[in-house]
């Protein structure tokens, strides 16, 4: 894909990594002391002007007194009750802030304790990023997503699975149909269909582009019952024909469709199998660009992902912290208070401190073929990984949880959303705000990465 594409010019460049602290500095400096300007508007300078008016208000307030005489009681007991009025309007105005702020409410509780770095402190509890072998990075800008998302949202309003629950939701759905277009295959291949919404996504992108989809139960047989997409240039290994990726005869089956370059084909797995058995299959198949669905964090989901394999492997002696009275301890038992999917120490760490993948397990298959490894596996799974690694991207949210009132990842440790909190009537402008909420709600960090064998 490197050369062929995009005019023959190379899809990528070399950038230094983007450093987290950048949005840790943003959340401390928005909760910088006000300046010297804006005590001084707000009256709370070092001259009080209110002391030298304050004879002068009681000396009004005694003539006036003295010249209603014994008719003041009814003038006070009215002031009363429009003082009162006063403070129940002003009640009712501000009672979201302290009477019912929902605990998953992002908007809600940003509002409530101001910009305190709840909300965008990436890398705060360690960057899991896999690191590439010579630092590559995408050709593709966040100027690029920003155009793609203005596109792909009436695009997106138009699927056929509109509730496509354990499937994509909009995250990832762009994110597909982004890199799909940008990358411009010969053929698409994809590991996990269930009803067919992500066939329907590459389709999108890619209009006369052959796929080849691989999913134990066929698309078709969910059409009985309800929405889903079969796609007519698409040949389906599934139902009594199924055969797992990692068994296909790929020399065959690329023959047979007329591919002779290797680096025009793009991979989507979402089949919740172990990533690293994955990136082991295509890379001996020769395939080059990979895109993972599901990149769960470290401690969650139910298959080893690139995530987990990175992250703190570089950490002499280990990285997470397992200490009840950490620092780390703390901030993630707070998170988990905000953030449904926010894993605190206790879910993190298994038997003897193990909190490399989930609790120490290398999961794989939904779940049901996990092994236990031992750190030093998960140290040389990371060295393995990085040394076939060009190319290591992941999909950032797109849109900030204040905007997207998404309240399940955890926002410490996913990268800058593409519009960032604040920006409302960017979001407007996409068309988001168009779209159900619930669809934000399953962004799980999909990763594209380029892979070449070591050494090369
Ligand atoms: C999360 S769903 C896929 C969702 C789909 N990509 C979408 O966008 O809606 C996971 C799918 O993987 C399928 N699956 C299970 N084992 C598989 C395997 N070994 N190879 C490929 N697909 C598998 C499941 O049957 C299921 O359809």
């Amino acid at each position: 894909m490197e050369r062929g594409v995009n005019n023959g010019q190379s899809l990528w460049h070399s950038q230094s990594p983007k450093t987290p602290t950048t949005m840790l500095d943003r959340a401390l400096s928005s909760r910088r002391p006000h300046s010297d300007a804006d005590l001084s508007d707000s009256g709370e300078s070092g001259t009080d002007e209110s002391k030298t008016k304050r004879p002068h208000i009681y000396l009004l307030a005694s003539n006036f007194l003295s010249r209603i005489g014994h008719q003041w009681w009814p003038c006070l007991i009215l002031a009363l009750l429009f003082l009162l009025l006063l403070l129940l309007t002003s009640l009712a105005f501000h009672s979201s802030s302290f009477v019912c702020i929902s605990r998953f409410d992002p908007a809600a509780r940003i509002g409530f304790f101001g910009l305190d770095g709840l909300e965008s402190d990436f890398g705060a509890l360690g960057v899991p990023w896999c690191r590439s072998k010579h630092g590559k990075e995408v050709e593709w800008t966040s100027k690029d997503l920003l155009k793609g998302l203005e596109e792909f949202v009436p695009i997106y309003e138009t699927r056929p699975i509109k509730n496509n629950m354990h499937g994509m939701g909009f995250d990832h759905s762009f994110g597909l149909w982004f890199m799909a277009r940008w990358l411009k295959p010969e053929l698409m291949i994809e590991s996990g269909a269930f009803k067919g919404h992500s066939t329907w996504v590459m389709r999108q992108a890619m209009p006369d582009t052959p796929i080849i989809s691989l999913t134990p139960r066929h698309p078709e047989k969910y059409l009985r019952k309800g929405p889903a997409y079969v796609d007519g240039n698409c040949t389906y290994f599934a139902g009594k024909d199924f055969v797992d990726f990692g068994s296909v005869d790929w020399k065959n089956v690329l023959r047979k469709h007329g591919i002779t370059d290797l680096n025009r084909v793009v991979v989507f797995f979402d089949d919740h199998q172990n990533e690293l058995k994955r990136i082991k299959q295509a890379l001996k198949a020769g395939f080059r660009h990979l895109i993972f669905e599901d990149n769960y964090d470290t401690g969650t989901g139910d298959h080893y992902s690139l995530r987990q394999i990175c992250d703190q492997s570089y950490i002499k002696g280990g990285g997470h912290s397992c200490f009840k009275d950490s620092d780390e301890a703390r901030i993630r038992s707070k998170r988990k208070n905000f953030w449904e999917k926010a894993v605190d120490t206790e879910e993190l760490c298994g038997p003897g401190e193990t909190w490399w993948g989930v609790r120490g397990e290398m999961r794989d298959d939904f779940n049901h073929s996990n092994t236990l490894i031992s750190y030093n596996q998960h140290f040389q799974n990371s060295r393995y990984v990085e040394s076939i690694l060009d190319v290591y991207w992941e999909l950032p949210p797109v849109a900030g949880p204040s905007l997207t009132h998404q309240s399940r990842y955890d926002p410490a440790r996913s990268t800058p959303p593409v519009v960032e909190d604040g920006r409302h009537r960017l979001f407007q402008r996409l068309g988001l705000g168009r779209l159900d909420k619930s669809v934000f709600n399953g962004y799980t960090q999909m990763v594209y990465l380029q892979i070449s064998k070591a050494g090369s």
